[in-house]
């Protein structure tokens, strides 16, 4: 595979141009595995802003953490031997399947289950949400929709964080991966959800990369 996110952009194309908005991820996933090229956003490591996360708190989390689109699995696995109850879930089996494959004796519950549509005993039922790059990725309505989903999750008394890249309202939304703005960011705000923290991070790179880290909590 000479470009993988080009063939990425290729099947997001594809597959939103047939009216389906997440039926790419795994057709992407299959093909990696099966020809072996490395997917863009795979790196294999806990996402940084996470790591800083957990590293700047004064006491270890407790209580039922889930990961979202978590893909192959590092974020959830880190969480998990930080002492959290983890469910980790990605709407593509293949992803999925490879989270089974590398961590065979984890204690994270890994599910392919659908942001948009997920299990309603979700809802408010953890006391950690981590979103990474999975509303990015999306198209449409499906983003509000998405990050309204992910809001729900959050339980009373509970923290999500996002990690996004980020544009300004003016700014192009260019090809995939589409960064989200400022109103988009705050569509993850469920009633009762509030943002108590947000980083505008400008992230080294050719060109350098504007993202969102933002932290949300649920009132009691
Ligand atoms: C850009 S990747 C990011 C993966 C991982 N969070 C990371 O940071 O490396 C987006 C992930 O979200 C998953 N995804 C996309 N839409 C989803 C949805 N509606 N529900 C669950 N997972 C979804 C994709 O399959 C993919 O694994």
């Amino acid at each position: 595979m000479s470009d993988p996110r080009a063939r990425a952009r290729e099947l997001a194309r594809q597959s939103i141009a047939h009216g389906d908005v997440t039926g790419w991820f795994e057709t992407l996933y299959a093909e990696s595995e099966r020809d072996g090229f490395r997917i863009s956003w795979v790196d294999l490591e806990p996402n940084p802003y996470l790591v800083e996360w957990l590293r700047r708190r004064s006491a270890p989390p407790i209580g039922r953490a889930i990961v979202v689109g978590c893909g192959y699995g590092d974020d959830s696995e880190l969480l998990s031997a930080a002492g959290l109850d983890v469910t980790a879930f990605d709407v593509a089996p293949s992803a999925i399947a490879r989270c089974h494959a590398r961590f065979p004796e984890s204690n994270v519950r890994y599910e392919v289950a659908d942001a948009l549509n997920a299990p309603t005993l979700w809802q408010r039922g953890f006391d950690f949400v981590f979103e990474a790059y999975t509303v990015q990725v999306l198209t449409g309505e499906a983003r509000r929709v998405c990050a309204r989903s992910i809001g729900n999750f959050v339980a009373p008394g509970g923290t999500l964080l996002v990690v996004a890249r980020s544009r300004r309202p003016g700014d192009p939304e260019g090809q995939m991966p589409w960064p989200l703005t400022r109103a988009e960011l705050e569509a993850f705000a469920a009633p009762g959800l509030e943002m108590t923290q947000l980083e505008e991070v400008l992230e080294p790179g050719d060109p350098p990369v504007p993202r969102f880290v933002a932290e949300f909590v649920a009132g009691r």
